[in-house]
C-alpha cells in the first residue's frame, strides 16, 4: 500500500503530508530533558583533523579492503553510504569509544564498520545494536534484498562478532530497560522527528563523561543536501525543538567529506551532537 501511494502521489504532495503528521506528532510529545552534562563540546572534536589522520587513513584503507573483500562490493547497495561509513570508521578510530549503541541495525553496513573500528580498540570494546526486528531472522531485510548472509554471519566471516551484541527491541524500550553505559551512541533508527526527540533524551542519560551521540540524516533546516530532492526532516526538526527550549545543545553537521557519499557529492547527513 505505502509503495502504491508513493507511486501514484507527486513527490511534493507527499512531502507535504508526511511533514505535517511528523510536526503534529512532535507537538503533543511533552517536553523531556535534556542533561548535556556528559556530551564532548563542540571544540573537542576536530573534524578536519580526524578527517585527515594519515594513521586512521592506513587502517581504514586495509579494514575496508577487507571487508569488501569478504562481503563483496554488492553489500555497499544498502545501508549508509560508503563515504558515511568511512566518516563513521574514522570517528570511531579517533574517539576510541569502548562502549557503543546504534540504533538501526538494518542489514548491518554501518554495525560491521563501527565493530571492525572497536576491535583495533580493545579486546573489551563491543557494540550493541538494537534494531525493531531481528535482523539476523529468516525473512529480515538482509534476505529481502538479496544479501548472501544475515548480518551475524557476516560478522561472523569478518571475524568481529565478538565485538557486536545484537538487540532486537524497540530502541526507546531498550534504552529505558538497559543498565549499560556507552561512550557513542549513532541514532539511525526511526526519523520521526518524535522518536528522534525521545531517542536523544535517553541517549544522553546513558552516556558516559565526554560522550559523543552522533545523527544519521540530519537535512540542516529540512533542505536538501544531494541532487535527488529528497529531504528527512525529523532529526532537524527534534534538535531544532531540543535547542529552542534553551538547553545547551548543539549540533555540528559534517558537512561535505574529504571523500565522496552518494549521487556524485561529498555531503553527508552526519552530525555530531556536542555541547557549547
Ligand atoms: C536506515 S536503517 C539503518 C541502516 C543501518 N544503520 C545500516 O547502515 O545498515 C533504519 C533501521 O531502523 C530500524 N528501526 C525503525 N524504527 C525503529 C525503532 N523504533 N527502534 C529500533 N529500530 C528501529 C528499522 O527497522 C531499520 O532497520
Amino acid at each position: 500500500m505505502k509503495q502504491l501511494i508513493k507511486k501514484i502521489v507527486p513527490r511534493p504532495v507527499l512531502q507535504t503530508a508526511i511533514d505535517i503528521r511528523d510536526r503534529r506528532r512532535l507537538r503533543i510529545v511533552p517536553e523531556q530533558g535534556f542533561d548535556s552534562s556528559h556530551l564532548k563540546r563542540a571544540n573537542d572534536i576536530d573534524l578536519s583533523t580526524i578527517f585527515s589522520d594519515k594513521e586512521i587513513e592506513k587502517t581504514w584503507n586495509s579494514d575496508h579492503e577487507n571487508i569488501t573483500s569478504i562481503l563483496g562490493e554488492d553489500y555497499i547497495f544498502d545501508g549508509i553510504n560508503s563515504g558515511d561509513r568511512r566518516a563513521l570508521y574514522c570517528l570511531i578510530t579517533a574517539l576510541k569509544p569502548e562502549k557503543v549503541l546504534e540504533v538501526g541495525t538494518h542489514i548491518g553496513a554501518s554495525t560491521l564498520y563501527i565493530s571492525r573500528a572497536l576491535k583495533n580498540i580493545s579486546s573489551d570494546s563491543i557494540v550493541t545494536t538494537v534494531d525493531i526486528l531481528d535482523v539476523n531472522a529468516e525473512h529480515a531485510p538482509w534476505k529481502k534484498l538479496g544479501l548472501e548472509m544475515p548480518p551475524r554471519e557476516f560478522a561472523k566471516k569478518l571475524g568481529s562478532l565478538d565485538y557486536i551484541d545484537f538487540q532486537a527491541s524497540p530502541a526507546l524500550d531498550f534504552m529505558r530497560d538497559t543498565d549499560k553505559k556507552f561512550d557513542f551512541i549513532f541514532l539511525d533508527g526511526d526519523h520521526s522527528s518524535q522518536a528522534v526527540y525521545k531517542e536523544v533524551s535517553i541517549a544522553l542519560t546513558l552516556l558516559n563523561p565526554n560522550g559523543v551521540i552522533l545523527l544519521h540524516d540530519y537535512y540542516p533546516e529540512a533542505k536538501q543536501l544531494f541532487s535527488n530532492g529528497h529531504i528527512i526532516a525529523g532529526p532537524f526538526r527534534a534538535l531544532d525543538r531540543v535547542k529552542k527550549e534553551g538547553n545547551d545543545i548543539y549540533v555540528k553537521p559534517l558537512g561535505n567529506l574529504p571523500w565522496p557519499t552518494k549521487l556524485e557529492s561529498n555531503a553527508t547527513s552526519l552530525a555530531v551532537v556536542t555541547r557549547a
